[in-house]
C-alpha cells in the first residue's frame, strides 16, 4: 500500500505558498515603488524644486533626527538673477547633461555613485574650500572653466584636468551643484563640514 506524503511535503501546498509569496511580494514592490517615487521626485521635501537655486542653502545638524539636513534659507539668487521654475529646470538639466557627457563620475562621486579619485560632488556647493560664500558661484565658474589655472589647495595634491567646459555649460553645472546640495541625503556624505555652519555636533 502506497503511503500518502506528509502534509508539509505536499506539492499542492508548496505551490500555493509560492503563489501567495509571489503575489505578496509583487504588491509590496508596487507599494514601495510609489513610496520611493514620492520621496525622490523633484519638488518634494527631500528633492527640492529646481527653483531652490534662488535660495540660500545650508546644511545643519538636526539634533532630533541626529543627522545633518539641508536648510533652505532666504532669497539668494544664483548669479544675482531670480529664475523661474522652467528656467531653473533648463539650467540644472544643462548642468546634469554636461556632468554626464563629460563623465565627471570617472573621478568624482555624485550622491555616492562614481569613482573615488576626487571629492564627492553632492555637497560641493557647500564645501568650505570655496572660502568666500558670497563669491562662490564665480569661483566655481572660474574653476570649472580652468581647473588647472585655478587649482585649489587640497591635501591629496591631485589636480582636475581641463575638460573644455564652455561658459554656458559651467553656469549649468554650478546650478546643478547648488540644486543637488539641497537634496536631503540622510546625512550623506558623513562628517561633511559646510561653508557656513557654525555649530557642529
Ligand atoms: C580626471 C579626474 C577628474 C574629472 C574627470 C573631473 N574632475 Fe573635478 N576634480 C578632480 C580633482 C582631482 C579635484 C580636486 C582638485 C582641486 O580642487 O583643485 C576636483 C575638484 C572638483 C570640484 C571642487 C570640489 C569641491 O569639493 O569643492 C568640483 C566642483 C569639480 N571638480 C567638478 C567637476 C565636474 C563638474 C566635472 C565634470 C564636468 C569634473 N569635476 C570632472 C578631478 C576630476
Amino acid at each position: 500500500m502506497s503511503q500518502q506524503p506528509p502534509n508539509w511535503a505536499s506539492e499542492a501546498r508548496w505551490k500555493k505558498i509560492a503563489i501567495w509569496v509571489t503575489a505578496g511580494s509583487f504588491v509590496l514592490l508596487i507599494f514601495l515603488t510609489f513610496d520611493t517615487l514620492s520621496k525622490t521626485s523633484v519638488g518634494g521635501e527631500r528633492v527640492r524644486a529646481y527653483s531652490v537655486i534662488n535660495q540660500e542653502i545650508d546644511y545643519r545638524f538636526n539634533a532630533q533626527k541626529n543627522r545633518f539636513m539641508p536648510v533652505i534659507g532666504k532669497e539668494a539668487p544664483l548669479f544675482g538673477k531670480v529664475v523661474t521654475e522652467t528656467e531653473a529646470e533648463q539650467l540644472v538639466t544643462l548642468g546634469k547633461k554636461t556632468v554626464q557627457s563629460k563623465n565627471c563620475m570617472n573621478c568624482h562621486t555624485l550622491l555616492g555613485n562614481g569613482a573615488y579619485y576626487a571629492p564627492d560632488l553632492t555637497k560641493a556647493w557647500l564645501d568650505p574650500n570655496w572660502i568666500d560664500a558670497a563669491n562662490r558661484e564665480n569661483l566655481m565658474l572660474a574653476f570649472l572653466k580652468d581647473p588647472v589655472g585655478n587649482a585649489r589647495a587640497n591635501a591629496s595634491g591631485r589636480k582636475m584636468p581641463n575638460l573644455g567646459i564652455t561658459d554656458e555649460e559651467a553656469h549649468g553645472i554650478v546650478a546643478f551643484l547648488k540644486w543637488m546640495s539641497a537634496i536631503d541625503t540622510n546625512g550623506f556624505p558623513n562628517n561633511f563640514k559646510t561653508l557656513n555652519a557654525k555649530e557642529q555636533p
